[in-house]
């Protein structure tokens, strides 16, 4: 924590009173942001019962002996160091009020030492070795809202588990098998197509699919196709190679729009022949049960009832989506030996993990409970000005073209430079607008899309936090005073200097925080309340045409404060604009 050096001094300080151990006292500070209106440095407590309780087990205290045994703590404590301003009692807590500008100094200084790892929690716990895997569309079919908030999603969690030092394998487990291929083969056949991209693909499965509702020949063609393809069969297997080839270039390109890299593409065909040996092998056991329409299927239930069951294939021998995971499961696991594996998925595939997982435990995988699935709620009314969104690349184009439009309408308002690339900007616009809105509550929410409210530059958005970047970059760059890391920070004593410092101190906090609850939007709102304190400082803290002493205390806080924002923006999965 920022504060970690200053709970340190308060604890030896109490320490020393009561004849304890610093390291027995230190759990019991708390460090709390006073009201925004008051000039203060912030909050040192600790807590009186806990005090009592360390010191003499098992006596119980009323009030007023609580605020007596205070007092007497507190009397004791005549050094408070440079830091602490005073020491106030009640009945509950014993506060040290921090010196403003020495908490500002102290704050400034951690920033300036840390550098670039500011605000990273350092712990001792052990790196973990983690698979996250998200976005896994299905090829020839809509990439919908739902995969875009698992991309956006599971980018950030990458991200902060990066960010923490923790060793990350990302997957994106695409649906590349399965009956449709052989309806969309057939429909390919039909038309005769033999180039295509990924839109013509979905033009010709959507034809293929309704041809196949009204024709039982053309049906039971496509089940020959997709029969074939489970036998092996090279002539269609290098169709199904060429068109999985084509979407993963076509998905890769787009996900670069987006800032998003995959350390691996794999799928659900990868494990076509592991599922069926995984059958197999379980045949040999009792655990594996023929029911009666001829499909293997695994009890789940606790008292052997089949109240809960999995069926792991269908009674023409072909494997299922359950099945496929199984394998894959197994398989990562065998090749990385993860700590904890994360499938970001939406809730309604809920009941598909628990199955999942419970049958990893049933089959004698003690490590199941590392298998994590992260699901997410609904959005609801994501559309294209074409309709219904189809296409992951359509809905970044649409951001980008509601940003231009806002950009040329507000270019006489001077909010944006005019030397800069707008595309270039109005895409990275777009796309913020889109992550910002989707972290914004917790993910287990379902929430209404909107473009405007989503691409607003003042309010909660993610244009909001690109424009406060640009702006202190535009400060940085453009006040004529050069960054000095010696500054006196010592200078900066205005309310709406302290306020933000105070904020900059939290910022550790908000990644821990989210990083445990695994929450974006512990972030998101961290930056949303930087960015309104930033917004209120710039305004009275002048850099340009200030004396050079505090033009550069100020620089320097504007410098951090900028560096704090972009970490947090990047973890995100934003890129921060310095011109717009
Ligand atoms: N392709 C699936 C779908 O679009 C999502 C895959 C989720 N991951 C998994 N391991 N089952 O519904």
């Amino acid at each position: 924590m920022a504060t970690k050096k200053l709970r340190e001094i308060v604890a030896k300080q109490v320490s020393m009173a009561i004849g304890l151990t610093e390291e027995q006292i230190l759990p019991l500070i708390n460090f709390s942001q006073l009201m925004l209106n008051k000039r203060c440095g912030g909050e040192l407590s600790v807590s009186v019962k806990s005090l009592n309780h360390i010191q003499n087990p098992g006596q119980v205290l009323s009030d007023s002996e609580l605020i007596k045994y205070a007092g007497k703590v507190a009397a004791k404590i005549t050094h408070p160091g440079k830091y602490i301003e005073n020491i106030a009692i009640d009945s509950t807590h014993i506060s040290f009020k921090i010196k403003p500008s020495r908490f500002v100094e102290y704050v400034l200084g951690e920033i300036n030492s840390a550098g670039q790892q500011y605000g990273i929690p350092r712990s001792n716990e052990p790196k973990k070795k983690v698979i996250i895997e998200y976005s896994s569309p299905n090829i020839a079919k809509p990439f919908h809202a739902g995969h875009l908030r698992s991309t956006v999603i599971g980018q950030f969690l990458t991200n902060l588990h990066k960010l923490l030092g923790h060793q990350v394998t990302s997957i994106n487990y695409l649906g590349d098998w399965g009956t449709q291929f052989g309806i969309l083969a057939a429909g390919l056949k039909k038309q005769n197509q033999t180039v295509f991209s990924t839109r013509s693909l979905f033009d010709v499965y959507v034809a293929a699919n309704s041809e196949a509702e009204v024709n039982a020949q053309f049906k039971i063609k496509a089940r020959e196709i997709f029969r074939k393809m489970e036998d092996g069969d090279e002539e269609i297997l290098s169709l199904w190679r060429e068109i999985r080839d084509q979407s993963v270039s076509d998905y890769s390109h787009t996900y670069k729009r987006l800032g998003i890299k995959f350390d691996e593409y794999s799928g659900e065909s990868k494990y076509r022949q592991s599922a069926q040996d995984l059958t197999n092998q379980l045949k040999e056991t009792n655990i594996l049960q023929k029911a009666i329409n001829g499909t293997d299927i695994i009890d789940l239930s606790p008292d052997g009832s089949m109240s809960k069951f999995v069926t792991l294939a269908r009674s023409d021998g072909t494997s299922l989506y359950i099945t496929r995971d199984l394998a894959a499961a197994i398989e990562r696991f065998k090749r990385y030996e993860f700590d904890n594996m994360y499938y970001v998925v939406d809730k309604s595939q809920a009941d598909h993990f628990s199955g999942l997982f419970q049958t990893l435990s049933k089959i004698g995988h003690d490590w199941s409970d590392r298998c994590h699935h992260l699901s997410f709620g609904r959005v609801l009314g994501m559309s294209t000005r074409k309709g219904n969104v189809v296409f992951l690349e359509d809905i970044i184009e649409e951001a980008k073209l509601h940003m231009l439009q806002n950009m040329r309408a507000s270019k006489n308002t001077k909010k944006f430079e005019s030397e800069v690339d707008e595309e270039h900007v109005a895409e990275t616009l777009g796309v913020s607008a889109i992550i910002v809105q989707d972290f914004k509550f917790k993910l287990t929410s379902d929430y209404r899309f909107e473009w405007d409210r989503a691409l607003q530059d003042n309010g909660n958005t993610g244009v909001f936090l690109q424009y406060t970047h640009a702006r202190l970059s535009s400060i940085c760059r453009k006040s004529g005073v050069s960054l000095n890391l010696d500054a006196d920070t010592n200078l900066l004593l205005e309310e709406e200097a302290i306020q933000l410092v105070h904020h900059l101190a939290l910022f550790e906090g908000a990644i821990q925080t989210a990083y445990t609850e695994k929450e974006a939007c512990r972030i998101v709102n961290y930056l949303f309340k930087l960015c309104r304190l930033i917004s209120i400082a710039y305004k009275v803290l002048r850099v340009e045409g200030t004396p050079t002493d505090l033009a550069e205390a100020r620089l320097l806080l504007f410098n951090h404060s900028q560096d704090i924002l972009s970490t947090g923006m990047k973890v995100l999965g934003l890129k921060p604009l310095n011109k717009m």
